[in-house]
Parts: structure tokens; sequence; C-alpha cells
């Protein structure tokens, strides 16, 4: 997938620019790809599914296909271009995701109420990743879990499309412990670097970030 950004030196840029430029990519063609993330199908392999929230869902690729998978998926964007993209393939699907159009800046997930919540590509300044990411975290249920998935910083020299601008980028060790340090609760169940061809190989290096939220104790 290519998530270069819209226009050069975005993170200057007013925010409304920034959803305009998004809205720009989503319009000028579908750069999610054909189907879901790779690591993302590979790392919810065995999870049953329930509730399911993806932030920064972009044109619906994941989400229509978490929905395809059983979950009951919400999806949230600020680009109604991506959003429009998504529903026009949810009908496609004939699968139901309930999509909203929201600033993950000026909103925040109900805390406790999705078994997942998915995040892939939102590479964001690390400012803006340090308030939307505990959010997300935070919206986790009990039992439930956060998966994210980004391009690795290995991305920049041996991988392939991502951000050029390198501070947006991150390991799934460097969030874990962002994570970690606002709720020592949750607990790391992956933390890695997955590459899609061996290298010299050139593709996508992901880092994918799993974090469970321990279950209520019974009574
Ligand atoms: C590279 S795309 C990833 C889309 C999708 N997750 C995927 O992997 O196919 C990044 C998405 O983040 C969204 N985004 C960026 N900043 C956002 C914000 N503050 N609030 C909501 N969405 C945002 C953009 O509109 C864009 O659709």
């Amino acid at each position: 997938m290519d998530t270069a950004e819209p226009r050069p030196g975005w993170d200057q840029l007013h925010q409304g620019d920034r959803r305009r430029g998004w809205d720009e990519r989503h319009r000028s063609g579908d750069f999610e790809g054909e189907g879901p993330n790779p690591t993302l199908v590979l790392a919810l392999a065995g999870v049953l599914p329930g509730t399911a929230l993806e932030l920064a869902a972009g044109s619906g690729t994941n989400a229509v296909w978490l929905a395809q998978q059983g979950w009951r998926t919400t999806a949230v964007d600020w680009s109604p271009v991506g959003l429009a993209n998504g529903m026009a393939k949810a009908e496609a699907a004939g699968v139901e995701v309930e999509w909203l159009e929201l600033d993950l800046l000026a909103w925040s997930p109900p805390t406790g109420s999705f078994d997942l919540v998915v995040i892939v590509y939102l590479h964001v300044p690390p400012e803006e990743r340090a308030q939307i990411y505990p959010q997300a975290a935070a919206a986790v249920a009990p039992g439930g879990r956060l998966l994210i998935v980004g391009h690795d910083r290995l991305n920049a020299t041996e991988g392939e499309g991502g951000p050029p601008d390198t501070v947006r980028l991150f390991t799934a060790e460097e969030v874990a412990a962002e994570l970690l340090s606002a709720d020592p609760d949750l607990v790391v169940e992956r933390a890695e670097v997955v590459r899609r061809v061996p290298p010299p190989g050139r593709a996508p290096i992901d880092s994918l970030l799993v974090i469970r939220r321990p279950a209520l104790p019974k009574e």
C-alpha cells in the first residue's frame, strides 16, 4: 500500500487542509489495494469475532474484511471520500459496517467498549500519536485487544512505500512502551517486525503490535 503523504509539508498544514489532502488521495484511486492488510489478517488468525473498531479506516478495505469475518465493525475516518468508498465496498460485499466521519484529534472512542480496536497505517506526527493511540487502548474492553500495524522504522531504508518523513514511523516496541507507561495493566502479546519478503527484497516492512486488556476477575 502506498501511504505517501497527500502533498509535501502537510505536517505544517491546517487540519482542514490535511483532511482535504486525504480526500484527494481517496478520490484519486484506491491506494489501499485489493484486499485487507496481510499483517492484520495473520495477526487475527484464530481470534473469535466480537465488536471491532477501526480508527483511520480510510477507504474501508480492512473494515469490510473484518465485517466479512463476523466482526460487528465500526469504522472511523475524517475523510468523507474515504468513507464513501468504504460504504460502496460494504454494499458490494453485502456486509454492514457503521461508518463515522470524525477527527481523531477532536473525538475519542468510548472507553472499554470494543473487543478489538484496529489501527493500520496511521502515520501522524508523534505528538498526535501520543494522543490517539492511548485513546485507542482505552477503548478496548476487558479481555479485548488493540492491534496496531504501521510501517516500521526499517521501512525507510529497507522497505517500500510509507511516509518519507521518518519522524512519523515507529517500532512496535516504542508504541508498546508509550501505551504501557499510560496503562500498566495492559499486556503485550506481540511486538514484532513483519517482512513480506526476505532481505534484500523490497516490500513494505510492518511493525505489528498486539496488546491485550486483561479480562475482569470472575466473582
Ligand atoms: C494511509 S491511510 C490508512 C487507511 C487504512 N487504515 C488502510 O490501512 O487501508 C490513513 C488514513 O488516516 C486518516 N486520518 C489521518 N488523520 C486523521 C484524523 N485526525 N482523524 C481521522 N482520520 C485521520 C486519513 O483520512 C486516511 O484515510
